[in-house]
């Protein structure tokens, strides 16, 4: 505590603790009650993310999103109802394939590309999907997160925090054309 010495002078301090501007006190509880706070607000957000009306709920802000990334990027070949071009682009509308794949798979596919032979709903297909990780995490989350779940299509949704993991991987080397 501050401590002062001599006459008191009351055009500093009228002596009533209730016009005291001191906080000194007060000060240190509120960074105990700042901590207190953000303690539940960390609660709070633990148990949001349980709560499966609001996963639900993210889950479609990512499919909203994701639709916007869709047609920006990916409708150009596959088609705005997903459903590909004859012969060249495959489905993702109902695609047995990407039913198949996990989505650690879809998001290598989206970053590193996709060539050589692939049978989708019993057609092959054999093109070239360029690589498009110039997208952000949450891009290729939210994208993917659409196509899971568009079309008739049904699916989990895809998390950033996969599509860094992911990034982060060294991409498999190319095959050789004498394997
Ligand atoms: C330049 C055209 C092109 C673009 C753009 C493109 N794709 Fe593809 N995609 C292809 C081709 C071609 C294949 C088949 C590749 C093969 O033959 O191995 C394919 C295959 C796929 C497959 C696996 C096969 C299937 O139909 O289930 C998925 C999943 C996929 N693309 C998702 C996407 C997503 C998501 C985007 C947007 C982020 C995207 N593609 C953008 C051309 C494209």
């Amino acid at each position: 505590m501050l401590k002062v010495e001599g006459p008191a002078n009351l055009l500093a301090y009228s002596g009533k603790e209730v016009d005291a501007v001191y906080l000194g006190r007060q000060a240190e509880a509120g960074t105990d009650s700042e901590k207190k706070v953000a303690s539940l607000k960390a609660a709070v957000a633990e148990e949001i993310k349980g709560n499966p009306k609001i996963a639900g709920l993210t889950k479609e802000i990512q499919i909203e999103k994701g639709k916007a990334v869709y047609m920006q990027t990916c409708f150009v070949c596959h088609q705005p109802e997903g459903q590909g071009l004859v012969g060249q682009i495959p489905p993702l509308a109902k695609s047995d394939f990407l039913a198949k794949i996990d989505n650690e798979e879809k998001i290598r596919g989206v970053l590193a590309g996709r060539t050589g032979e692939v049978v989708v709903n019993g057609k092959t297909y054999n093109g070239v999907m360029i690589p498009m990780n110039y997208l952000s995490d949450e891009e290729i989350a939210n994208v993917l997160t659409y196509v899971n779940n568009s079309w008739g299509n049904s699916g989990e949704p895809v998390k950033i925090q996969d599509v860094t993991r992911v990034r982060k991987e060294v991409p498999p080397p190319a095959k050789s054309n004498f394997e």
